[in-house]
């Protein structure tokens, strides 16, 4: 919406939320210290805030005064109740649509901006619908619900919002969607907008995280088959990207992929394909998380093996909290379950990230800072400095792709270490000649040692 605003000066963005702490971390003056860190937000922002682009708790009165309302809230999978484990949970979605339906005022386009399951517009239209006829309306409320899903990733938001591969716009009211086309046609050029029907916009969404994520699942998998075999990750991944038909994009090898998205966008899939009784469509996607899970207990299993089967007291440095580099999300990150295997093996790790904050690993971990697990006695804190790390520790491992640690001195780090030493590189980015001279083992994604 920032970008919209950016783009349109003209067109006043209001962003409403109800929950005040997180407006006024939205309004606070000091840039640096807004709730999401994201390369170019803060610039976006100081441009445009108080001018066209507005923070605000007055939900009645932004919604009174909008022509066109963005549902832009959570769609988490559902923990409870019917698809607990696999359907998106769309409360949200359905008390922002009630919301609309009771403020609005004359003729409101609502646009669904979440990643919801195929016909979510339905329902939203079912609520507005309604409002038309249930006793407190006001006759001359109309609506337009059309779909617009998002396809920015995060650590890219603003480029990608800048200069998006495509911007889809779905429904079956022309006029709706062509307002909102030339909104976008301000900066972005008109062959990249595409407009669809509404359902085969919201399945496209779906379909794009699943294909995106299962191109990870797949390098994953062969990670593990180079490492075996002694092939090398990257000249296959090389020697198969060079093909245009497959490309060189979203190739790399990893701990496993994280991120708000991927996981509950395929689980939501998997439902839908079983609501239709399409089983066999189902469990091929459903293999995607598998090996996704897989990826991430088979980095923490080979980490303990290496140690003979105990970190029982072996002190280990964590570089990377974040699920990718350039954002402090920690959400599903890999980092969290590698991590928890092995405080839960005993082992006291030194956990770095140049974003999170220690309070948000502390929520993930579940176990506090300096805690000792009774039954393993494994505990964990944070460094906020690596010229800061104690000595004597027995591995480093590279879970997020910070260029932060490519640039580390690691011939001090390395000098820190007692042998013998390991340095685990989930992401290949660490340069292996300096790890050559400091006699220290060395295990990297997709290749064997
Ligand atoms: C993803 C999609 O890329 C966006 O298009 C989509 O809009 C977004 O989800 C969403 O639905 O909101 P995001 O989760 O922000 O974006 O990040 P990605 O860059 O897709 O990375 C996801 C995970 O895959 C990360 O953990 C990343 O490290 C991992 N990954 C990605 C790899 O391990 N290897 C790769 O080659 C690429």
């Amino acid at each position: 919406m920032a970008v919209i605003s950016d783009n349109c000066p003209d067109i006043d963005v209001t962003l409403v939320d109800k929950d005040k702490n997180k407006i006024d971390a939205w309004n606070n003056k000091d840039l640096s210290k807004l709730p999401i860190f994201e390369p170019g937000l803060k610039e976006v922002i100081s441009r445009n805030r108080g001018k066209n682009l507005f923070f605000s708790c007055e939900i009645k009165q932004s919604i009174q005064e909008a022509d066109m309302v963005f549902i832009s809230v959570n769609t988490p999978t559902k923990i409870k109740g019917l698809g607990a484990g696999y359907a998106s949970d769309l409360k949200w979605v359905e008390s922002s649509a009630r919301l609309v339906a009771e403020y609005s005022e004359g003729h409101t386009i609502v646009v669904e901006k979440s990643t919801v399951p195929v016909r979510t517009a339905e329902l939203i239209q079912e609520i507005l619908g309604e409002s038309k006829t249930g006793i407190n309306s006001k006759n001359n409320k109309t609506f337009s619900v059309i779909s617009s899903p998002e396809f920015l990733a995060e650590g890219t938001a603003i480029k990608d919002l800048e200069n998006p591969d495509r911007v889809l716009i779905g429904g079956s009211d022309k006029v709706s969607m062509n307002l909102l086309k030339e909104i976008y046609s301000r900066w972005i050029c008109n062959e990249k907008i595409l407009l669809t029907n509404v359902w085969s916009s919201e399945l496209s969404k779906l379909i794009a995280n699943a294909f995106l994520a299962q191109r990870v699942s797949s390098i994953n998998s062969i990670s593990a088959l180079c490492e075996s075999t002694g092939a090398n990750i990257h000249e296959v991944v090389k020697a198969i990207g060079s093909d245009k038909r497959i490309g060189a994009k979203f190739l790399s090898p990893g701990p496993g992929f994280g991120g708000s998205c991927f996981k509950k966008d395929i689980l939501n899939l998997v439902y839908l394909c079983r609501y239709y009784k399409l089983e066999e469509t189902a469990n091929y996607w459903e293999q995607v998380l598998f090996i996704n899970y897989w990826q991430k207990k088979r980095i923490s299993s080979l980490i303990i093996e290496k140690f003979f089967g105990t970190v029982s007291n072996k002190k280990i440095l964590i570089l990377g909290f974040s699920f990718k580099c350039n954002t402090n999300d920690t959400r599903e990150s890999p980092a969290i379950s590698i991590s928890k295997d092995l405080i839960d093996n005993g082992a006291q790790l030194f956990i770095n990230d140049p974003k999170v904050q220690k309070e948000q690993i502390e929520i993930e971990l579940e176990i506090k800072e300096f805690e000792v697990d009774e039954l393993s006695l494994g505990s964990w804190n944070f460094i906020n400095d690596l010229d800061n790390v104690p000595r004597n520790i027995d591995a480093i491992i590279v879970l997020t792709e910070w260029k932060e640690y490519i640039g580390i001195n690691w011939e001090k780090l390395c000098s820190k270490m007692r042998r013998p030493a390991w340095i685990f590189d989930t992401r290949n980015i660490i340069p292996k000649e300096v790890i050559k001279e400091s006699n220290i083992n060395y295990w990297q994604v997709g290749k064997s040692l």
